[in-house]
């Protein structure tokens, strides 16, 4: 795809996932997710905001169960940080109520895994019928915190990367790939 500014280039150090095989894996995923919750009567996708914006709606075009959508947004990361601080906060909660629900959060990724260990503790304290995860990324080699992910896209390495939802400080979240960063190159 022709992207109409290619200033990414300058911060790009490799492809690490193609859209195309982006593609892919999110319609299989989305049909595994369909088939697991075949008989859901109340399934809930409740997106992390920002990151998992882009990856949310593709997958729920291949969700062919009834299903409603939600969204969260939590704060992990200082100001230009590249790593997850450890402290989590609720920077904007979900519009509805999930108690006896079926629950899937949708991430766009999955490091230290701080972030979504608070997000379950949250959410599980409000009594869900179920309460599973879909990530599009895990890096496995960064896990504090061991979290159970129902549902994944791609193990990648200990890399930082952008592109499909993730920003590189707050840019870059619409391009159609995953991409490295170059190391230590930072905007502005
Ligand atoms: P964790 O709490 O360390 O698991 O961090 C999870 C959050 O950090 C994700 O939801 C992302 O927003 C962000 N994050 C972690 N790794 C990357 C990366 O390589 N690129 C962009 N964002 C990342
Ligand atoms: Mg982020």
């Amino acid at each position: 795809m022709d992207i109409p500014n290619p200033a990414y280039v300058a911060y790009l150090s490799e492809i690490l996932v193609g859209s195309d095989a982006i593609q892919k894996r999110v319609q299989a995923l989305g049909q595994e997710i369909s088939q697991f919750y075949e008989n859901a009567p109340d399934l809930l996708l409740v997106c992390v905001l920002k990151g998992g914006v882009m990856f949310l709606t593709d997958l729920m075009r291949h969700v062919s169960v009834p299903h409603a959508i939600d969204f969260m947004a939590v704060s992990s990361y200082g100001a230009g940080a590249r790593r997850s601080s450890g402290s989590v906060r609720i920077m904007m909660d979900l519009g509805q109520d999930i108690s006896g629900r079926d629950v899937l959060i949708v991430e766009d990724i999955i490091d230290s895994g701080h972030t979504l260990d608070y997000i379950i503790d949250q959410l599980r304290a409000r009594k869900p019928a179920s309460l599973r995860v879909c990530s599009l990324l895990s890096k496995p080699e960064r896990r504090e915190v061991d979290i159970q992910i129902d549902f994944l896209g791609f193990e990648i390495p200990d890399k930082f990367v952008f592109g499909y939802g993730l920003d590189l400080d707050e840019k870059f979240r619409n391009l159609p790939f995953i991409g490295v960063a170059k190391p230590g190159v930072m905007i502005e």
